[in-house]
């Protein structure tokens, strides 16, 4: 079964996804480790104390001081991908180049578009007529990754960022891991942008 290593800053609705794929036999899969650059993050109490790492990153204050520390406990866990899951701090270029290619990112915004934070608000203020969630692989240039899967929903008139990002997390919880099972089943790898299952190329990301 797949070793997955999730980062997660926050309340870990995503991990919690993740979790209850595997208990209902959703997803062939373990999570090895729970991973955070904040010690109070919800998500952390998800699994037992034997399979958490937490450290704020302020207590190290360099940045890669604090990569190398989580990549050490990361790369112990023994994962075959590592999930950032609502992970809000930027990987720096060497946390990037070691786990390059099984390393994936959830973020809530049809990529290309909207890259970075407040992609709601940025949605509506653009008056996107749709809106929703990628999946990508992580490189060192924020969310510009190579798109594996995405999900869609329209945007209402009256939506505001709160009744967006409401109607999309459940969708989000979908995406991932309907991807992770894919991990799961197949080998997923990318090449010069372009998603390859098995070896094959996809040429266009997934739409559920
Ligand atoms: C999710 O909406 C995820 O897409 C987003 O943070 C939320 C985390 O929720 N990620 C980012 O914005 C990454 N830049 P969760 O903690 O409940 O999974």
């Amino acid at each position: 079964s797949l070793r997955i290593a999730v980062l997660a800053s926050g309340r870990g609705s995503n991990l919690r996804a993740i979790l209850d794929a595997i208990a209902d036999g959703r997803l062939d899969a373990q999570v090895v480790g729970v991973f955070s650059d904040k010690p109070a993050a919800a998500a952390l109490e998800m699994v037992d104390a034997g399979r958490r790492w937490a450290m704020d990153a302020r207590a190290l204050g360099d940045r890669a001081a604090f990569d190398a520390a989580m990549g050490d406990a990361v790369a112990a866990s023994a994962p075959d991908w590592i999930v950032c899951a609502g992970y809000m701090r930027i990987l720096g270029p060497a946390f990037v180049a070691r786990f390059r290619g099984r390393l994936i990112n959830i973020h809530p915004s049809l990529l290309p578009r909207h890259r970075g934070l407040h992609t709601h608000a940025r949605a509506l203020q653009a008056g996107d007529a749709e809106h929703g969630a990628s999946v990508h692989f992580v490189i060192p240039e924020l969310d510009a990754g190579t798109v594996i899967a995405q999900v869609r929903l329209p945007v209402r008139q009256d939506d505001t960022p709160d009744t967006l990002a409401e109607r999309l997390l459940p969708l989000e919880h979908r995406l991932l891991c309907a991807v992770l099972a894919l991990a799961a089943h197949a080998a997923l790898s990318e090449q010069d942008g372009t998603v390859l299952l098995d070896g094959q190329a996809v040429f266009k990301p997934l739409l559920l």
